[in-house]
């Protein structure tokens, strides 16, 4: 009873200090007034209590101040207002993943502020004061935004007690202040600066209390660089990113980061050998060090536990095999150059196991294998002399005049029995000159401290050559770093779109028509009619084929952005040498056709991997079609399958935007469908064509249900499907594939494209876009295999040059649909069966209504259980949910969805913060596909 009784006061208290809370008006209602009218007064917010601390998303204190405001993910427009400064009890602003706009406002002097979510909108400018007095402030992030360029101002020091600083792609530029570290900063564990335009080096203060930090990616010219050795000392660390950039020096020795989980270093200019203490790390989950310059032993990794992404790529290892000991002379050479920092000159020129074949390494020269001379001079080299170059004993000649070299001179030298020349001069070396013999000759002048015991000159800017942290470069280490660096301002500027048919595609068009050999007819050209012109599209229809020719255009609007966000892939990139060096510089013997956006190049790299190299036309400037561009790489990266053609890489330098795949030795089934008399090819027998047909079907069936966001190719036709040598085939050419709109709903593009005669008809009309778009094209390929004809053939009468049609007309009747089937074909009864059932599936695929279509997972039963008929006997386990790497689908989902989980889940790394001790009452969307694209990862 008694318990009772006081639960009823309990209550009566309660309302009684409800009711004269409500009496009281709050003395923060004008700013909050303020606020509402400056974002529009929404009334999805339904704000409309005179009183904010009765709004939804506000919370108070006794006092009716202000304390929480969290309106994050509601779709706002608008513009902060400067009152803001006023709540002067603010603990929590989250506005983030809205569309406001207009200048983040100062909130300079608010000491209780704690935690700031501005990310993902569409802010244009970031206060230079707006850290001033916010002394409490613990989590920032301001990822996303469209800021003009900002530097970290000195005023962020006043946030002492930041644990948080996220601002991912926020057009950040000049340096990382010295002073995010040091005695300031002294529990900041995540600094996630990733896609700025920041440059130079990673300070030797950065605060070693950092648990992830992520750096990669900048997009400027220069990028970040200088050594990172520096993060020897972090152990806190969890998270590195540092790939993409123009990092130099070997890689420290990481025995102290204990916690270390992921280590991100690929894309950069690092040199030397891996250390064992990478190798033996305990937490260790993914490496990734493709595409630099390291040398010595490829790592060995336990990859049943580590991820590795370790691609030789632009690497230097001295044999492929991971664990094997290089050849001594390499050994030696490498030790030598260790105390020199590894300079990157060297270390980019030397490849492979021998120094002195085929062809001597850079400073090398050798007489029957041995080395005779090392020549280093004029390099900018500093560090110390090496007494490791005794360990030549056939050496002649050692010249290192020239250089920055510090130290002495170490007395192993004077063992080389064979030495007869050593040239030191114009160096910082100090010390006494050992007792060469009388033979050699020693060369030392230019040493202003040689022959005293100690160096009075001032050590030189950084420590050695390679490895330097002070930002002071001093070797040639990288001209390629030039070159990647420029490729971002320039790609903004020069990137047409690539794949979606952009502005001025016409061009590309006309020029198809001359030299196309892997020819795609009739592509269907839609693009904005002006850019100013809002979401109108004009469709051009280009190509021969049509009887009447010409072109054809009409108008439609439509509305709706892009599901794709603009990603960075850094994962993948190859240079352009390499690329060049593998196709012969791009010869015309290595073509391999030429199609709608370019040309495709046959190579191969190093390791044997036969590649197909797509190389764009240089066309017109687009942003968009750059994001276009790296959308494309960021579905391709994440989409894999036995019957999707594999995105090896791409490269994006200059105005050189290729793409590198596997190579398909069969070509186009176009090729083996309608070009096979003229290529002196078999006609395909109808079970081919039925398996060619299951592959496809299965490729799409997997673009279409990945996961809960599927995509739609949207360019299904002959000449996008490729076959390997044993006739089996993979979907190619993703250049227009789209995230597909929700269940039951559909999208309208603003941008169609596609091919005519593969086009449904919703979709070429209306521009409606969902997966029965690639149904339908899917049975016009179906018609063609079973007919031998092409989807538009001019050469016919004009009432069946449309094969949708005419195959609809000839399929009513038993006896005239046997004409329909390509004569190629033999037909007994057994196929002649099988060609109807697949003749009725292609017919409801192109139904003229979308729901009349059946899905790709009803295709591919029907197709499957005819090709049962004909299955060689051997099981093939792998078919059965048709996933590459010997995964099935849902394994392939569940690894995926584990990977995402681990970089988008988890709070430490979240692009979609919320305050973890606050509840807003709106929970952010659980993290999908489409999240995935806004990840810093780059992958
Ligand atoms: C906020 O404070 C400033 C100066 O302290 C004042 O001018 C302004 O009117 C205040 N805004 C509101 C909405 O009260
Ligand atoms: C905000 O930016 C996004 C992405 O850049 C864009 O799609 C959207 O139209 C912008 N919204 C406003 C209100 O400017
Ligand atoms: C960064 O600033 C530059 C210069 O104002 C601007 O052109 C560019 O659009 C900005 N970048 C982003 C991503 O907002
Ligand atoms: C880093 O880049 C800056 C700017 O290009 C350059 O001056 C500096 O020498 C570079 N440092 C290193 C170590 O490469
Ligand atoms: C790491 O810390 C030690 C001890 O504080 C210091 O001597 C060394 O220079 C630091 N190394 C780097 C690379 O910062
Ligand atoms: C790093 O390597 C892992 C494992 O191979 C890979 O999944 C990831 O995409 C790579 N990340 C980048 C940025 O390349």
């Amino acid at each position: 009873m008694k318990k009772v009784d006081v639960g009823i006061c309990f209550v009566l208290y309660l309302v009684c200090f409800a009711v004269s809370v409500e009496s009281q008006s709050s003395p923060d209602a004008s700013s909050m007034l303020a606020l509402r009218e400056s974002i529009g007064n929404p009334t999805s917010l339904g704000w409309s209590d005179p009183n904010p601390c009765k709004w939804v998303q506000v919370k108070c204190d006794g006092s009716n101040r202000v304390t929480k405001i969290q309106i994050g993910n509601q779709n706002l427009k608008g513009k902060l207002p400067p009152d803001l400064k006023n709540l002067t009890s603010l603990t929590i602003l989250e506005v983030m993943k809205n569309q406001l706009s207009g200048p983040i406002p100062s909130l300079a002097g608010l000491s209780s502020l704690t935690d700031v979510l501005f990310n993902n909108n569409n802010f244009t400018e970031m206060p230079q004061d707006f850290f001033t007095g916010l002394t409490s402030l613990r989590k920032i992030y301001l990822d996303y935004n469209s800021f003009s360029p900002w530097q970290i101002p000195e005023t962020l020091k006043d946030a002492s007690s930041l644990q948080i600083f996220s601002a991912n792609q926020a057009n950040i530029t000049g340096t990382i202040p010295d002073f995010l570290g040091g005695d300031t900063f002294s529990v900041l564990e995540q600094l996630h600066l990733a896609f700025n335009y920041l440059q130079g080096p990673i300070p030797l203060s950065i605060a070693k209390t950092i648990t992830s930090l992520w750096l990669n990616g900048q997009n400027g010219e220069p990028q970040l660089n200088g050594s990172i050795a520096v993060i020897q000392n972090m152990t806190a660390l969890t998270e590195v990113w540092l790939h993409s950039n123009q990092f130099t020096g070997p890689i420290p020795d990481l025995s102290g980061l204990i916690s270390l989980k992921q280590l991100s270093l690929r894309d950069n200019h690092l040199t030397g050998i891996v250390p064992l203490s990478v190798l033996n790390l305990p937490g260790l989950a993914i490496v990734n060090l493709t595409n630099n310059f390291l040398q010595g032993p490829t790592p060995k990794f336990d990859t049943s536990i580590v991820a590795v992404d370790m691609n030789k790529g632009t690497n230097s290892f001295c044999l492929d095999q991971p664990g094997t000991s290089c050849d001594d002379r390499v050994n030696i050479l490498l030790s030598i150059v260790q105390p020199l920092g590894y300079p990157a000159v060297l270390a980019e020129d030397w490849k492979a196991n021998d120094p002195c074949s085929p062809k001597p390494w850079m400073g090398i020269s050798c007489l029957n294998g041995s080395i005779t001379a090392v020549n280093f001079q004029n390099l900018g080299f500093s560090g110390t002399i090496s007494p490791n170059f005794s360990k030549l004993p056939a050496l002649k000649e050692l010249r290192l005049s020239g250089n920055s070299l510090t130290g002495t001179i170490p007395n192993e030298l004077t063992t080389l029995s064979n030495l007869r020349r050593i040239d030191l001069s114009n160096n910082r070396l100090y010390g006494k000159v050992p007792n060469f013999s009388k033979n050699v000759d020693v060369i030392t002048d230019g040493n202003p401290d040689i022959g005293k015991d100690i160096s009075t000159l001032s050590p030189p800017p950084g420590g050695p050559s390679g490895s330097d942290s002070g930002g002071k470069k001093s070797s040639g280490s990288g001209n390629k770093n030039s070159n990647t660096g420029k490729v971002v301002g320039s790609v903004v500027g020069a990137i047409c779109g690539v794949f979606i048919v952009g502005i001025g595609v016409c061009l590309y068009a006309r020029k198809r028509r001359r030299t196309s050999r892997v020819q795609s007819p009739n592509t269907v050209v839609i693009h904005p009619r002006n850019e100013g012109d809002g979401n109108a599209v004009k469709i051009t229809v280009t190509g021969s084929s049509v009887t009447g020719g010409g072109s054809e255009s009409h108008s439609i609007t439509s509305s709706g952005p892009s599901d794709l966000h603009v990603v960075e892939a850094g994962s993948l990139v190859i240079s352009i040498q390499v690329l060049r060096n593998v196709t012969n510089n791009f010869s015309d013997e290595n073509i391999l056709g030429r199609g709608g956006f370019g040309t495709v190049y046959k190579g191969e790299l190093h390791d044997g991997t036969k590649i197909a190299v797509k190389r764009m036309e240089s066309g017109v400037v687009s942003e968009k079609g750059l994001a276009e561009f790296m959308s494309e790489i960021a579905v391709l990266t994440k989409v894999r399958h036995r019957h999707l053609v594999t995105l090896i890489g791409y490269c994006l330098e200059g105005n050189e935007r290729l793409l590198v795949y596997e190579y398909m030795p069969q070509g186009t089934l176009s090729r083996h469908l309608f070009n096979w008399k003229e290529e002196d090819l078999k006609p395909l027998e109808w079970t081919r064509r039925l398996t060619i047909a299951l592959d496809v079907a299965r490729g799409v069936e997997y673009l279409h249900t990945l996961a809960h966001k599927s995509f739609i190719h949207r360019d299904l036709k002959p000449s996008n499907i490729l076959l390997g040598d044993d006739m089996r085939a993979k979907v190619a050419d993703f250049g227009l594939v789209r995230l597909a709109p929700e269940n039951g709903k559909h999208s309208i593009e603003t941008r169609l494209a596609g091919t005519f005669g593969y086009l449904a008809p919703e979709y070429a009309v209306t521009g409606r876009v969902t997966t029965k778009v690639d149904v339908f094209s899917f049975g016009v390929i179906l018609m063609e295999l079973i007919s031998g004809r092409k989807a538009l053939d001019e050469t016919q009468p004009e009432d069946s040059v449309h094969l949708v049609t005419w195959f609809r007309r000839m399929h009513v009747n038993k006896d005239i649909f046997r004409k329909a089937i390509d004569r190629t074909v033999e037909l007994d009864e057994e196929t002649y069966s099988s060609v109807s059932t697949v003749a009725e599936l292609a017919g409801h695929c192109c139904a003229r209504e979308p729901y009349q279509r059946p899905d790709m997972g009803h295709v591919v039963n029907v197709l499957s259980s005819l090709a049962e008929l004909w299955k060689p006997t051997k099981p093939d386990s792998e078919d059965i949910y048709g996933i590459d790497l010997d995964m099935t689908l849902p394994q392939a989902l569940k690894k995926w969805q584990a990977y995402e989980g681990s970089t988008i889940d988890d709070s430490s790394s979240s692009l979609i913060p919320s305050s973890e001790n606050t509840q807003s009452s709106i929970p952010t969307r659980p993290s999908g596909f489409a999240d995935s694209f806004t990840s810093a990862d780059g992958r």
